[in-house]
């Protein structure tokens, strides 16, 4: 629901050729992978803003598009380190729900984003602020 990396992106040094359909992206494009905003889409889940395990069980994701779950990439440029951090959140998680009940201050419906990205000159580059964070949505 809250991916750590809400997307990724790629300035395209040559033309690319889209293999599903007759497109063509020209080089120098940037193209922007928006995993928030795949992993709520509805075309892949019926109830996409709601958090629901369920739907990752295999009855439920037969017939997803592969690459409709992407919260470490996919292809050969994906997270290297997708084991281990599943392996410690799990760890961490279970540690903490074991002895604590964690409970949101804020409503889910009130959540604001924060996105932050560091720039070619060093300095971070963001959208919103502490007070007035902005929603982002790649649609
Ligand atoms: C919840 C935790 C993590 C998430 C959600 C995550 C997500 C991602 C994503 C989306 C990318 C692709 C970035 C891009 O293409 O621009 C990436 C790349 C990478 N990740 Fe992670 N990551 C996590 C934890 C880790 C950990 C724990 C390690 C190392 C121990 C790690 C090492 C890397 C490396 C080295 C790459 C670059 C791979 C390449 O460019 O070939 N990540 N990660």
């Amino acid at each position: 629901m809250y991916p750590p990396v809400p997307g990724i992106a790629r300035k395209l040094k040559e033309d690319v050729q889209i293999v599903t359909n007759n497109y063509v992206l020209p080089a120098g494009t940037t193209v922007v992978i928006p995993m928030l905003s795949i992993h709520r889409h509805p075309e892949h889940y019926k109830n996409p803003n709601v958090f629901d395990p369920d739907n990752f069980l295999p009855e439920n994701s037969q017939g997803r598009h592969y690459y409709s779950f992407i919260p470490f990439s996919a292809g050969p440029r994906s997270c290297v380190g997708r084991k281990y951090a599943l392996l410690k959140l799990k760890i961490l998680l279970s540690t903490v729900l074991r002895d604590y009940r964690v409970v949101s201050a804020v409503p889910e419906e009130q959540f604001q984003l924060l996105i932050q990205a560091p720039t070619a000159s060093g300095s971070d580059w963001s959208l919103g602020s502490g007070d007035h964070p902005t929603w982002i949505n790649f649609f």
